[in-house]
């Protein structure tokens, strides 16, 4: 059944929907997801435009969507999230949602959180398509296996079973050296060794004390040992030449959101067989929830494509089937799980856990806790440290410094 957007201007019949559409999913896992979405914008009678702009984390889309728009020439619509969202707006350059997000009942069907993330000023101003976590683990179960390993749960555990792998010639950590992924593996830490209540005071409201605690150190010091759980040749991989190492064996996990799990189903491997999942060691969960905004751009056409899209990404069966081979799971709650692997009911039944517990927490290494000049800053001082012989205390120091500056 064909959906109709609620636009005036596609419900009137006088405008087909157009969308050029600009994101970052270009990896084999991401490229069937975003596949998903531009067929069903297709049988709904759109014309979509694709503007992939490759880069894992978004970085580099992120540059190419300010180019576009300080040009004048916004796309449709554009993959963004967290704060960026209202930083946008705040610009006076987004199209505001609220027929469509009403007219679908967007208040009634997203968690409060997460509808919370998509409002400017009591509108709408982006419509959300998943929830990613973010502080997972993945593993090569044969390697796990011939080695006597277990998944780790304690980040002892962790350093223990790296020590056994190194030993008998497995690289412990697969990781590209990117500063977001250097990013992704400290907040899981983070998470691990600060606890719940200590990740927000650091990355939520950036509390001084938090920041310049032990624990902080300890998190540094932890981030030193596994330096050395990764091969030469980390610099500037890739997220998912780092997943293929884990999937061919060359390496024993991953530290990386479940982005990293459309790869290994992609590539045809089975969770709990051919790899495995588990959360970092530590309470709490990390969200991070990928979203498209639209831009103010002129022409019947074009609204229409947005609030088709609008419409299309919300809808119960793209949430379902984008979902299933982007490794994440709904954001709605009415969504049924049956056809999800046991990776993604863990995911669900721990984000309800902590909901419940209040160590539901957005990522700040995905851009969901701070804005960009903060979430930055950090990050300087994160991959500085991992790529040099910085102490722990001149990075708690550095660190510090940087978002003291950044305010
Ligand atoms: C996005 C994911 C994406 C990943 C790798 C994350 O920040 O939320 O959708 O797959 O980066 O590019």
């Amino acid at each position: 059944m064909a959906i109709i957007a609620s636009s005036a201007a596609f419900a009137d019949g006088h405008a087909a929907p157009e969308a050029e559409v600009l994101h970052y999913w270009t990896s084999g896992g991401e490229a069937r997801s975003v596949a998903v979405l531009q067929e069903e914008f297709a049988a709904n009678g759109g014309t979509w435009t694709d503007m992939p702009v490759a880069g894992g984390g978004g970085d580099a889309a992120g540059t190419a969507l300010r180019a576009r728009v300080l040009a004048g020439n916004a796309p449709t619509a554009a993959q963004i999230k967290g704060p960026a969202i209202q930083e946008w707006y705040e610009e006076g350059v987004l199209a505001d949602i609220s027929e469509v997000a009403e007219a679908n009942n967007w208040s009634g069907i997203l968690p409060e959180a997460i509808a919370g993330h998509m409002q400017c000023d009591g509108t709408w101003c982006a419509a959300p398509v998943n929830v990613h976590r973010v502080d997972w683990i993945w593993a090569n179960a044969e390697v796990l296996e011939a080695n006597g390993i277990e998944m780790p749960t304690t980040w002892d555990e962790f350093n223990a079973a790296a020590e056994t792998l190194q030993a008998a010639g497995v690289i412990p950590l697969a990781h590209g050296g990117q500063a977001w992924q250097d990013a992704t593996v400290f907040e899981a830490v983070a998470l691990g060794i600060l606890g719940a209540d200590g990740f927000r005071k650091a990355f939520v409201e950036l509390d001084m004390d938090t920041i310049k605690s032990d624990d902080m150190i300890a998190v540094f010091d932890q981030m030193r040992t596994m330096r050395g759980y990764v091969d030469d040749n980390f610099s500037g991989r890739d997220w998912n030449l780092a997943t293929a190492m884990v999937m061919n064996g060359e390496a024993a996990f991953q530290i990386m959101g479940d982005w990293a799990k459309g790869e290994f189903m992609a590539a045809g491997k089975v969770p709990g067989e051919d790899f495995l999942c588990l959360s970092t060691p530590g309470d709490g969960f990390l969200y991070n929830v990928d979203s498209f905004a639209m831009f103010a751009v002129d022409g019947d056409d074009k609204q229409a494509g947005q609030a088709l899209l609008a419409e299309l990404v919300v809808g119960e069966s793209f949430q379902e089937v984008f979902n299933l081979n982007k490794g994440s799971i709904p954001v709605r709650t009415d969504v049924a799980l049956d056809n999800f692997d046991s990776c993604a009911t863990l995911s669900a039944d721990d984000m309800a856990a902590s909901n419940e517990g209040g160590s539901l927490l957005p990522s700040y290494a995905h851009g969901m806790a701070l804005r960009g000049a903060q979430a930055g800053a950090i990050t300087d001082t994160v991959t500085a440290h991992f790529n040099s012989d910085m102490s722990s205390e001149d990075a708690v120091q550095m660190l510090a410094d940087a978002i003291a500056n950044s305010l």
